[in-house]
């Protein structure tokens, strides 16, 4: 029950209060792409198709893992899985820990359904290993969604800022490293606005996770979300000493790229339109990531997420465009973008 209302307030919070980064930003507006003036191509044959982790999408657009486990949930994410399934796009569901404890609310994930093809991601905060659970839970999670890939988000902060959080981290690479032999899909390791490191990247690389979600700062701001619910002044002034905590996404992708060059990549943390998306794939990422303007959207209609949708993959076409880049490896082109 405490899991379920802290689900309920965290969108409550996210929806109706100033839940983002207050100085912190993603750094990608830091970066401009060389203007292209005779790009050479029809606009139309642009194309944004890719794969990740071995399945097709139709353009390089990530719903990130957000929420479940209430009736306004079970909404939000039958409505994600629509407009992900309506133009083939990967999605994840919220931390699905709420429904390990209690199995009657399984059914506020299960969306595959109406999502038969894309890429769809499980999700379970890493620290429950810490908390007696193991490959059974992992199991179960990912069957409950039919899941392509477990996400395993880490957020010492967020714990640190909840109230009654869980904040035993030791000896939990080891325990990520167990459960990525064993785990027959693969294991995507992600924070939740805070960001990886390179160094933390490698670690988990040799671990065996299959890809990286940065999950960087510059979006929302989880420490001002649990601030926001805490209700003893000490933990709500954590979290607005921390508010700003985190690595920039920008900084993120380019560190963790150049360290692991193969390694599948997911862009987000202040990802807020195609064009952020467009650099954020030129400095190295596979997929961009991105979880308020959904949500937001989401809780509006369903006439508004196929706005966001249309506008994002508008606003990533022309950035192609304008670039001279018929296809989404064009964009790695060397001096494509510049920082200033
Ligand atoms: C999240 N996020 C998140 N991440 C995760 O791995 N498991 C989760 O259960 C949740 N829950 C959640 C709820 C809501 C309402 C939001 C808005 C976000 C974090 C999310 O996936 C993402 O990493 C951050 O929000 C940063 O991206 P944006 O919001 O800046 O695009």
């Amino acid at each position: 029950m405490e899991t379920q209302s802290r689900k309920a307030d965290h969108l409550r919070i996210c929806l109706d209060e100033d839940v983002q980064f207050r100085q912190t930003t993603s750094g990608l507006e830091r970066y401009h792409f060389t203007h292209c003036c005779l790009p050479e191509l029809d606009r139309a044959d642009i194309d944004l198709a890719t794969t990740f982790l071995g399945k097709s999408l139709a353009a390089p657009i990530l719903i990130s893992s957000m929420t479940g486990g209430t009736d306004q949930a079970k909404t939000i994410n039958c409505r994600l899985a629509a407009i992900a399934q309506h133009y083939q796009l990967a999605m994840g569901v919220g931390s699905q820990r709420v429904a390990v404890e209690n199995p009657e609310v399984a059914t506020t994930f299960a969306v595959r359904s109406l999502a038969p093809t894309i890429p769809l991601f499980a999700n379970l905060g890493a620290v429950q290993l810490n908390y007696r659970y193991g490959l059974d839970e992992c199991l179960k999670v990912v069957d409950l969604l039919e899941a392509d890939a477990l996400i395993l988000h880490l957020n010492p902060l967020q714990e640190c800022v909840q109230t009654t959080g869980d904040t035993n981290f030791r000896g939990l690479l080891d325990k990520i490293a167990v459960l990525c032999n064993r785990l027959p899909v693969p294991v995507i390791a992600k924070e939740v606005g805070n960001g990886i490191s390179a160094s933390m990247a490698e670690k988990l690389i040799a671990a065996g996770v299959a890809a990286i979600d940065v999950a960087g700062a510059g979006g929302t701001s989880w420490a001002k979300v649990e601030g926001e619910r805490a209700k003893d002044a000490r933990q709500r002034r954590l979290g607005q000493t921390f508010a700003d905590w985190g690595i920039p996404t920008a900084e993120c992708i380019t560190a963790v790229r150049a360290t692991a060059p193969t390694i599948p990549l997911i862009a987000s943390g202040g990802l807020r339109n195609g064009l952020d998306v467009t650099k954020a794939i030129a400095l190295g990422a596979d997929l961009a990531g991105m979880a308020l303007p959904f949500l937001q959207a989401a809780n509006e209609s369903e006439e508004a997420l196929h706005e966001l949708v249309e506008i994002l993959i508008a606003e990533i076409t022309t950035a192609m465009f304008c670039t001279g880049s018929r296809r989404l490896a064009d964009l790695r082109s060397p001096d494509l973008l510049q920082k200033i």
